[in-house]
């Protein structure tokens, strides 16, 4: 079964406690956590120190995507909160091999994002660095955006890569996954679906997630 990452770019930052709180009960497998620097996207978000803040639970993992421009010159301070899983956009860096590197000496997950624009070719060499790829099948920036149908064949040539070298990593979907898209990726080979207004724009969030976990 596949595991699901609410974004909680999609709740309400005024009651942000509560929010994953119930995202977990409903059953969440991670918390994937929109870091922009409106650099990089046009968008602001949170930091480091609104991240401090989050409740901890026992097996849920803290799922961080930066999108931000040199993520070398921050990358010190997302370590120092121990996430689980820290994913860098590969058009955000250029030394990516050497920060994949120290976010796993760190012993943190290192995971790789790609925009939609950005050829599977740019990670053939990194593959084996990393516990996790990240498809972004939407332009980061935003919430609420609907799914770039190209993202499916991204999806299927990444799982041959993989397949390919035998390597153990999961492929992480980001952008419009919702219950009308989720068993397509997931036929494609997607293990961890993301979804935020699928989730928080819903009104119960568990029967959310059992539908993107379980659907008709
Ligand atoms: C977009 C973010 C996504 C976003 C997904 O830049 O990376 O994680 O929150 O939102 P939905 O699920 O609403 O497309
Ligand atoms: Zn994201």
């Amino acid at each position: 079964m596949i595991k699901i990452a609410p974004s909680i770019l999609a709740s309400d930052f005024s009651n942000l406690n509560t929010e994953i709180n119930q995202v977990v009960k409903g059953g969440a497998d991670l918390i994937h956590l929109d870091i922009m620097d409106g650099v990089f996207v046009p968008n602001i978000t949170f930091g480091p120190e609104v991240i401090k803040c989050l409740p901890k639970f026992e097996g849920i993992e803290y799922d961080a995507h930066l999108m931000i421009a040199q993520p070398e010159n921050n990358i010190q301070s997302f370590l120092d909160l121990n996430l689980d899983r820290i994913a860098i956009h590969v058009e955000s860096t250029i030394h990516i091999h050497r920060l994949l590197r120290v976010i796993r000496d760190h012993g943190t997950k290192p995971a790789v994002c790609l925009n939609p624009s950005t050829s599977l070719t740019t990670i053939e060499w990194i593959l084996e660095e990393v516990d996790m790829v990240v498809i972004m099948t939407v332009n980061p920036g935003f919430g609420g955006q609907s799914f770039i149908e190209s993202g499916l064949r991204k999806i299927e040539a990444l799982k041959e890569m993989i397949i390919k070298q035998s390597l153990n990593v999961e492929i992480e979907v980001d952008g419009g996954v919702n219950a009308a898209t989720v068993s397509r990726l997931t036929n494609a080979g997607m293990d961890i679906a993301v979804a935020g207004s699928a989730i928080f724009k819903s009104n119960d969030y568990a029967k959310a997630i059992l539908a993107l976990k379980q659907p008709e």
